[in-house]
């Protein structure tokens, strides 16, 4: 089944700074400007480690950076994907990420991005950068970032459902629910396994989104 991007996309820019009104507070301003062009809903919320995220269920797409201070992505963003519960709450979330810094790319990729990276193994990122000091007041760089980010994001919900492929046995297990359910539950499991990043519909996979939807 296609389906048709309905509603506006709801973005939420997470990020940290030392610098209040410095120069990641600047770039922030003009991703979220430029995504607001395109028709998207978007808010700003800075990273404490320790607080409350479930706001961020509100979102379709969570855009997460920060600048690096001494080797390390800024401490509040990192803190929060270890002490709270921002982890959970963006499970099955499409992410885009951005890092600044003073070092070349190549290295930022190595040793600054993973930092981020590795504790979003099961998302969607739908592109990811590093921005160069120089690149931050850039608008063309800022709008193609902004370009990628919205080509992704509709490309991975255009395609919703119309790839996945079931495995028989996980077939004979849908056809097994009364008739009623069944439509439901397929395009609530092909929603799970798409943002899982599954292209084939398994048992296993049934069973992960069975727990996934509270039970089907
Ligand atoms: C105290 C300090 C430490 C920094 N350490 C690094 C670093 O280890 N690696 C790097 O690539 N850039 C480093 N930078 C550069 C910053 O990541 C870059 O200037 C960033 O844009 C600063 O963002 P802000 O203006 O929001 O603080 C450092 C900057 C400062 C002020």
């Amino acid at each position: 089944m296609m389906q048709q991007n309905a509603a506006p996309m709801k973005a939420i820019i997470l990020y940290d700074s030392k610098t209040a009104g410095g120069s990641t507070d600047r770039l922030i301003d003009s991703i979220g400007l430029e995504l607001a062009k395109t028709g998207a809903y978007v808010e700003k919320a800075k990273c404490k480690a320790q607080a409350d995220y479930s706001f961020i269920q509100e979102f379709d797409v969570v855009i997460m950076g920060a600048p690096i201070y001494y080797l390390l992505v800024s401490s509040q963003l990192l803190g929060a994907l270890v002490q709270s519960n921002l982890k959970k709450n963006l499970k099955r979330k499409k992410i885009a990420l951005f890092l600044t810094c003073g070092s070349p790319e190549p290295m930022a990729t190595l040793l600054y991005m993973p930092q981020l990276k590795i504790h979003l193994v099961p998302n969607k990122i739908l592109t990811e950068k590093i921005f160069s000091p120089q690149q931050l007041s850039d608008p063309a760089v800022i709008e193609e970032f902004v370009d990628e980010l919205t080509e992704a994001y509709s490309k991975a919900t255009r395609k919703r459902h119309s790839s996945m492929h079931w495995s028989e046995e996980a077939r004979e297990e849908l056809n097994g629910l009364p008739s009623f359910l069944r439509g439901r539950i397929k395009t609530g499991v092909e929603e799970y396994a798409e943002d899982m990043g599954y292209s084939t519909i398994t048992p296993a996979v049934l069973n992960e989104a069975k727990a996934d939807l509270g039970g089907m």
